[in-house]
């Protein structure tokens, strides 16, 4: 049988820190600085956050160390890979489409993620030109109407940010993706905590602590906490075809479950880090609402930006932190598609992104028109754009989720996966009852959630969903 190392065809990251930078820039993007802090405020604060993390680490982490798993068995694609890991598991046929589902989910998100990353965009040449100096909440938010209301700025935009990542991607896994990686995360990091001392300094600090941290176990609902795992699998690249893409290009000797309790632990940092900097901002200025939904972004902080001292400088640096977060995320969108088409077609790097970008730019046209001429457009209440992120956060993703745990926890063939996770086994969890004590390995557990735990959870957020938001 041939290695593993040497069955794919795109390569293999430099180091695992090269994949730790890949798979967090994946994770990190406008998931964690523009959905996180708004959904967190319109959920009341404290109580959502510590949900947020449960979440994360009794499920999220679980069923990412899965999709890890397949993907660096695979080898390839989540096509491809997943063809040969089911092949190897000696089950139906049908399990392939978990890579199919990741794959189109991909494409999908990226269309209309290419156009709020344009936004992004937007906003760090509208802060430099010092159009926000002075702004109240009107003129603000009709700075960010004149924006979306205008098809030809939208596509401009979506067209320039979509030009960024093709030229990663056609750079392939260790001249494109993981290059860009290294020098884009590094940067994330450092703008970010410029931020941070910039909101201690001159922001209100106390407050933002006070309501991301301070919680009230009352206003904690059964919505709350679904809404909290969406958000975290969403936060985690989980069931799109990225991390899955990603983890075959892994060394075969990293430990998959300590990589991605890092990538995690970075991914969920960075939220709070977005959290605090975004609300002492925004708590800074009086009668701003950190209510304020999805304009929390595009029009409170540019109000608070445009009356701070040294509001502008500021501005500029957030802004391009949105972008290198949205586009270190976009390229993990677009990575599954390219590289399959690399396999199956035999297209050269750059043929394959191309022709993906160009279908993605297409797509996104919905989603420009969404925002203006075809307002009215709509299907069972939704504007191409809601619907896009509807299908793709509460079908795609849950199903795709769902099925990487039944598949990792019941169906796959068993040596292959005690091979890739050989080293959870070897930690043990000492259980003490009164009467007796017995030990447990984190594989035995690992096991177990993927078969019970996050099955129940991912449906319950699945229905939840499909619920809460179909209006016939
Ligand atoms: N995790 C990204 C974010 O937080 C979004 C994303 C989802 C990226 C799925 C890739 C795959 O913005």
């Amino acid at each position: 049988m041939m290695s593993s190392n040497t069955r794919g065809i795109h390569g293999i990251w430099m180091s695992r820190w090269t994949f730790i930078m890949a798979a967090t820039g994946s994770a990190v993007g406008l998931g964690n600085l523009w959905k996180f802090p708004y959904v967190v405020g319109n959920n009341g604060g404290g109580a959502f956050v510590l949900i947020y993390f449960l979440c994360m680490l009794l499920v999220g982490v679980p069923v990412m160390m899965a999709e890890v798993v397949l993907g660096r068995e695979g080898r390839n694609s989540p096509i491809t890979g997943m063809s040969y890991v089911v092949k190897n598991s000696e089950c139906g046929r049908a399990w392939q489409l978990i890579g199919w589902i990741g794959v189109i989910a991909g494409l999908l998100i990226l269309s209309f993620y290419a156009v709020i990353a344009g936004w992004g965009l937007h906003y760090i040449l509208e802060v430099s030109n010092g159009n926000v100096i002075g702004v109240d909440g009107e003129s603000a938010a009709s700075l960010f109407a004149d924006l979306t209301s205008s098809p030809a700025k939208l596509i401009a935009w979506q067209t320039i940010f979509l030009g960024m990542c093709l030229l990663v991607v056609t750079g392939g896994v260790k001249k494109g993706l993981g290059a860009a990686v290294e020098i884009l995360m590094p940067l994330l990091f450092v703008m970010l905590l410029v931020m941070l001392i910039y909101a201690i300094l001159k922001g209100n600090f106390v407050a933002a602590c006070r309501f991301l941290f301070e919680f009230d176990i009352a206003s904690v609902s059964w919505r709350a906490i679904l809404e909290a795992m969406g958000l975290a699998f969403f936060t985690l690249s989980i069931g799109m075809g990225a991390i899955m893409a990603y983890g075959a290009y892994m060394p075969e000797g990293a430990s998959i479950g300590r990589t991605v309790l890092i990538i995690s632990f970075f991914d969920s940092i960075v939220a709070i880090i977005a959290g605090l900097i975004i609300f002492s901002i925004v708590f800074s200025t009086s009668g701003i609402e950190p209510t304020a939904g999805p304009g929390l972004m595009f029009i409170s902080l540019p109000v608070a930006f445009g009356n701070m001292p040294a509001g502008q400088f500021i501005g500029i640096i957030f802004f391009i932190l949105v972008v290198i977060a949205a586009w270190s995320s976009a390229i993990s969108l677009l990575e599954p598609a390219a590289a399959w088409l690399v396999e199956a077609a035999g297209f050269t790097r750059f043929k394959a992104s191309f022709s993906l970008v160009g279908f993605v730019w297409l797509l996104g046209l919905g989603s420009v028109f969404s925002f203006n001429l075809g307002k009215d457009f709509t299907l069972a209440g939704f504007t191409i754009f809601d619907g896009l992120d509807f299908v793709t956060s509460n079908i795609f993703l849950p199903v795709c989720g769902l099925a990487i745990s039944v598949f990792v926890g019941f169906v796959m063939n068993r040596d292959v996966l005690s091979r890739q996770m050989a080293d959870l086994e070897g930690y043990l969890l000492l259980i003490k009852t009164p009467s007796s004590s017995k030990t447990l390995s984190l594989r035995v557990v690992w096991d177990w959630v993927l078969r019970f735990v996050a099955p129940i959870a991912i449906t319950a957020i699945f229905f939840m969903g499909v619920y809460d938001n179909i209006r016939f």
